[in-house]
C-alpha cells in the first residue's frame, strides 16, 4: 500500500527462536509479555527491563525485571520498546545501544514514527514495509491504529478523500497512572462529591470529558490530532488524504472508540462496506445482524482483551452516496500498541 518496494534493502529474516527484550513494564510492556505468551512467539530468552529491577507478576507468573542499561542488550535480537518518549526517554536513550548490539527495535512511542528512514507499520495494511527497516520499526499511535483498521479496507476498494474522526479515548492510553488516577477520582467523587487532584490529567477525568488532554500545537490541533493526521498519511503512503480529528479522553478504563465519517472517491453502500470489512483480517463487524456475544454494537468493554477492532453502526450519508459513517472500538493496549508490535515482530520471520 505504501511506497516501500523501492526502498527495500538487505532485509534478513529471523529463523527459529530469538532473544527478545521488552523495555518498559507498564501498561503496554505487561500486555506485550502476555501477547508473546498467547501467540507462542518463538522466544529463546525473554528480558524485561524498566527503570528499576524488581519482580513482576503477569497472569499468575512471576518475572524478573532488570534495570535498563546498555549491557543488558547483549544478545538481544528483537527489542520491543514500551518505555517513555522524548529526548531522555527509553527509546531515544537506548535505541543506539540496542542496535549497536545487533537488535531490531520495535518502538511504541512517537520518537521515530515520522522519521523517513523508519517504517511505520500496521501489518494487515503495510506489513511489507518492515523490509526496508534500518534497525528501527515504529508502531503507530493507538488512535491511528484503531482508525486505520476500519478505514484501510474501505480505502483500498473505494478510495477515501477525507475522514472526519472524533475519538473517545480510554485512560489506559495514558499508561498505568491514567488507570489508577481514574479509579481514585471515581472513588473520591462518589464519597466526597468532588475531585481534589486531577493526577496526570489537566482536569478531573472521572465523570468528565477532556478534549484538551493533549498539548495544543499548530493551527489549534493537539499533538494527538497531528499524530493521527501524519501517521495515517505515512502508513497509507498518501499525502493527500485529509484527516480531520478531534481527540477526547473519556472516563473508560480500557479500549478506545471512534466515530468516523468517510468521504469516498467512488460511490459506496453499507452492504458493500460491511462485506469488505468482514473480510479484512483483524476487523470484526458487530451489528444487529452479526452480534458479538449478544451485543449489537462495538463497545470498549467488549473490545478489551480482543485482538480485533470492532466496527459497527454503518450508515450512509443521506445527502451523499460517496460517504459512510462508522463506529469503531479497539483495545488500545493490544491492537493500539502491544499486539501490533508483536505482529510487526512476526513479520521479521
Ligand atoms: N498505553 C497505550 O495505550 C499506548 C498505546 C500506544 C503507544 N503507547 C506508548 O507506549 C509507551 C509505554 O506506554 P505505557 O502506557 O505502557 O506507559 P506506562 O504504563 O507509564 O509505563 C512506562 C514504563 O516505561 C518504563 N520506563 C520509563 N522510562 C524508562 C527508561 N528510561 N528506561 C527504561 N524503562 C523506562 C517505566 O519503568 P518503571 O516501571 O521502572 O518506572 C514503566 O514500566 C509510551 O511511549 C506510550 O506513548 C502507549
Amino acid at each position: 500500500m505504501s511506497n516501500s518496494v523501492k526502498k527495500s534493502s538487505s532485509f534478513k529474516k529471523f529463523k527459529g527462536p530469538v532473544t527478545v527484550a521488552v523495555i518498559g513494564a507498564g501498561a503496554v510492556g505487561k500486555e506485550m509479555v502476555r501477547i508473546l505468551n498467547q501467540r507462542k512467539f518463538p522466544v529463546k530468552e525473554l528480558k524485561i527491563m524498566a527503570r528499576s529491577a524488581r519482580k513482576l507478576e503477569i497472569d499468575g507468573k512471576s518475572y524478573d525485571v532488570i534495570e535498563t542499561k546498555p549491557e543488558a542488550f547483549a544478545g538481544v535480537q528483537i527489542a520491543l520498546f514500551a518505555g517513555t518518549e522524548g529526548e531522555k526517554g527509553a527509546a531515544v536513550t537506548f535505541a543506539p545501544e540496542a542496535i549497536k548490539r545487533g537488535a531490531v527495535l520495535i518502538d511504541n512511542g512517537s520518537d521515530f514514527r515520522m522519521d523517513e528512514t523508519v517504517p511505520l507499520v500496521i501489518p494487515e495494511i503495510n506489513g511489507e514495509d518492515v523490509q526496508w527497516h534500518k534497525g528501527i520499526i515504529a508502531n503507530p499511535n493507538c488512535t491511528t491504529a484503531v482508525l486505520l483498521m476500519a478505514l484501510a479496507p474501505i480505502y483500498r476498494k473505494f478510495g477515501v478523500k477525507r475522514a472526519i474522526v472524533s475519538t473517545y479515548q480510554a485512560v489506559s492510553g495514558a499508561g498505568a497512572k491514567g488507570v489508577s488516577d481514574l479509579r481514585s477520582q471515581v472513588e473520591e467523587y462518589l464519597s466526597q462529591g468532588k475531585v481534589t487532584d486531577s493526577g496526570i490529567f489537566p482536569d478531573p477525568i472521572a465523570f468528565n470529558l477532556l478534549a484538551h488532554n493533549w498539548k495544543i500545537e499548530e493551527e489549534g490541533y493537539s499533538n494527538e490530532e497531528w499524530k493521527v493526521i501524519q501517521e495515517t498519511q505515512k502508513i497509507l503512503g498518501d499525502k493527500k488524504i485529509q484527516i480531520i480529528p478531534t481527540t477526547v479522553r473519556v472516563p473508560v478504563f480500557n479500549s478506545h472508540a471512534e466515530s468516523i465519517y468517510l468521504e469516498t472517491k467512488k460511490p459506496i453502500t453499507v452492504e458493500a462496506a460491511k462485506a469488505i470489512l468482514n473480510e479484512f483480517p483483524g476487523v470484526l463487524v458487530v451489528d444487529e445482524s452479526s452480534p458479538l456475544n449478544g451485543k449489537k454494537c462495538p463497545m470498549p468493554l467488549d473490545a478489551s482483551g480482543r485482538d480485533e477492532v470492532l466496527v459497527g453502526r454503518l450508515r450512509k450519508d443521506l445527502q451523499n452516496d460517496k460517504a459512510l459513517l462508522l463506529w469503531a472500538s479497539g483495545d488500545n493496549l493490544r491492537k493500539g500498541a502491544a499486539l501490533n508490535a508483536v505482529q510487526i515482530a512476526e513479520c521479521l520471520f
